[in-house]
Formats: C-alpha cells, sequence, structure tokens
C-alpha cells in the first residue's frame, strides 16, 4: 500500500496544515514509533523544515532522541536543558525566534536559526515532545503553535 499526502503548494501554512491534519490523523497506527516517525516525515516533506522530531521521557527529567528528519541530533537533553528540556519542564509549548538569544539553547546545527518545542503531558507527565527546527529566523509563530499542538494531541492520543 502506498500513501500520500495531498497539499496545496501555494496555500498559505494555516491552509496546508489544514489540509494535513485530517491526513495525519488518518495515517495514525497504534504504534508510538510508527506515528512518531509518519508525522516526522510529513511535517519534512510538506513544510521542508530543516529538523522535525521526536525526544521522549525515557528516566525522571531525561528525553531521549526518537524518530526524526533531519541532522543527526543530540541522544538526550535533560529536562533543565534546551527549548526541548524546557517544554517538558514547563508543559508549555516554547516558540523561540532566534535560538541564539536563548539561553541554554543546544545547538544540534548551527544552520538552525528558530525553533518551537510542543510538549505532550498525560497524567500530569511530560511523556514525549515535538521539536521543529527552522533555518529562518522567526519562522514559528500561533499558526504552527495550534496546529501543531492539535497534531502533537493526536499522536498522543492514539498511543
Ligand atoms: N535545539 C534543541 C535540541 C534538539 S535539536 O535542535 C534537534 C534544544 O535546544 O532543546
Amino acid at each position: 500500500m502506498s500513501e500520500e499526502i495531498a497539499f496545496s503548494a501555494q496555500g498559505t501554512r494555516d491552509e496546508i496544515y489544514r489540509e494535513i491534519v485530517p491526513q495525519i490523523e488518518a495515517l495514525l497506527a497504534r504504534d508510538e514509533i510508527a506515528n512518531f516517525a509518519n508525522v516526522a516525515a510529513v511535517l519534512k516533506q510538506v513544510f521542508g523544515f530543516f529538523w522535525v522530531g521526536f525526544y521522549r521521557t525515557t528516566a525522571p527529567n531525561l528525553l531521549t532522541v526518537g524518530p526524526y528528519q533531519g541532522d543527526l541530533a543530540c541522544l538526550e537533553i535533560p529536562f533543565d536543558k534546551g527549548v526541548c528540556g524546557a517544554a517538558a519542564r514547563t508543559q508549555k509549548t516554547v516558540i523561540v525566534p532566534d535560538v541564539e538569544k536563548f539561553p541554554g539553547h543546544i545547538a544540534c546545527s548551527s544552520r538552525s536559526r528558530s525553533e518551537i518545542v510542543v510538549p505532550y503531558v498525560r497524567d500530569g507527565r511530560t511523556r514525549f515532545v515535538l521539536d521543529v527546527d527552522s533555518d529562518k529566523l522567526a519562522d514559528f509563530d500561533e499558526v504552527d503553535r495550534v496546529h501543531l499542538e492539535r497534531i502533537v494531541a493526536l499522536v498522543g492520543g492514539a498511543m
């Protein structure tokens, strides 16, 4: 069976998210790794983001890299480090317009300029985060927050 994602190449980012979110929902399986891998692939393919992937909570206050698309990334991120750690710790989405101005940002690549990290929280615990990096400054806003939070809720809810 082949899978394809349909979206309007000329659409705004908001329009494209509206097109792909139902398709992502239809793709979801009862397998966390499969869902992480497919969602990372779809976001990378559709928007061409520099890096898209998941970090899972694997021990108290520790994230470990999961499926992703992009350059080699750091293996582990403690909750008190980086943008991923901040999102995991505060349990809120973090948008960083300029990573060089974020204290403690972990530079997996010098090409990353801006970043959004969305946590998935269940029973009060952060289970995983979705991290998206762009090579453009200030590439993420409320549109990304709303749709990526929806995608993260769908992925987390499928587990
Ligand atoms: N920049 C992230 C680390 C992960 S990589 O960008 C893939 C951070 O500061 O948490």
